[in-house]
């Protein structure tokens, strides 16, 4: 598909921004902050529930915390990690969580479709009180170059794997997300192929650090981070990471995935950091750590290969940093 104009995370922000724009948000911060106050909302922090609605598995955070998966760097800033999104369901711009809020996370239905033993359909909260909770701290990368440390809950991707009780022969779990664009008007731009859809082989699916995201900070997950449930999968590059999931297909054939359709030139199914191979458009070496202006040394793999680098040692010919 042609797309006249990349949208702005195709480019690293210090291009998609001009310099004055991105130095000023703190004011627009300051400025959207205080009108979610006015209209009696919690923005930045907040709950993916309407005020006086309780998220039905509030009690499970903040989930104990699993020490093995420590960070190299301090935590991003809640109040920067949640005003910072990409979410192109509802808009194509960093600023989408008060668009976001239109995102209706109850009901919720999750399917198990495809080379499974049985198809089905399960409630949201069912699932989440099937998995076993945990917090992680995570390093997240962006293809755009800018990264974030965030304390993600959820359960090991791993976990719902058994559970949706696949056929030996599948290979790839594909993954969506919602698709109404009615609640969700970046869905009437015909020319992005939605649902989003993104994949990982079932090695990478069952690798011990592919995880599915319940909540951040803390708390269950307010909705610009992709709520009720969304991917992390840290040794690859953001846009891997689908938010808002509502179908997982077993499979034997690989995806297309989203950006895939649109660009495949530049956005691959594997998309793995490497410092070494750069965007055809800009380089990867580096990325600026969301919150400050500091700018620290990409990690081949995100600093992730001891647990993830074996899963690629025999894959010859394939793109795998892209
Ligand atoms: N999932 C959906 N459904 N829609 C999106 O636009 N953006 C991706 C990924 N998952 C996206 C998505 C990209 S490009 C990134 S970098 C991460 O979500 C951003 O996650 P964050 O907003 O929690 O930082």
């Amino acid at each position: 598909m042609l797309i006249k104009s990349p949208p702005s995370w195709q480019m690293p922000e210090r291009e998609a921004t001009p310099e004055h724009v991105f130095l000023n948000r703190r004011h627009f911060l300051a400025a959207i902050a205080g009108g979610a106050a006015a209209l009696g909302t919690n923005l930045i922090g907040g709950s993916a529930f309407a005020a006086g609605t309780a998220d039905p598995t509030a009690d499970l955070y903040p989930a104990k915390r699993n020490g093995i998966y420590a960070l190299d760097r301090p935590l991003t800033k809640e109040s920067d990690a949640a005003a910072y999104n990409n979410f192109y369901e509802f808009g194509s711009h960093k600023r989408i969580a008060m668009e976001a809020r239109k995102l209706k996370v109850r009901p919720w239905t999750v399917s198990f479709e495809g080379m499974v033993e049985k198809e089905r359909q399960v409630d949201i909260d069912t699932l989440i009180r099937a998995m076993p909770i945990e917090e992680r701290l995570y390093r997240m990368r962006c293809v755009e170059a800018w990264s974030m440390a965030v304390p993600w809950s959820g359960f090991a991707l791993a976990e719902l794997v058994k559970y949706a009780r696949p056929l030996s022969s599948a290979k790839y779990l594909v993954m969506q997300t919602f698709h109404d664009k009615k609640m969700a008007s970046g869905q009437k731009q015909v020319w992005y192929p939605w649902p989003y859809t993104e994949g990982l082989t079932m090695a990478e699916a069952t690798n011990e650090l592919a995880f599915m995201v319940t909540g951040v900070y803390g708390k269950p997950l307010p909705k610009q981070f992709g709520a009720p449930l969304r991917l992390a999968a840290p040794w690859k590059y953001g846009f891997k990471s689908v938010k808002s999931i509502v179908r997982f297909e077993f499979t034997d054939k690989r995806p297309v995935t989203f950006w895939e359709q649109i660009q495949a030139a530049e956005y691959g199914f594997w998309a793995n950091v490497n410092p070494k191979v750069s965007h055809p458009r800009w380089s990867q070496a580096s990325e600026r750590v969301l919150g400050t202006t500091k700018r620290v040394p990409t990690l081949l793999y995100n600093g992730y290969g001891e647990q993830v680098a074996h899963m690629y040692k025999d894959l010859k010919g394939e793109k795998l940093f892209m």
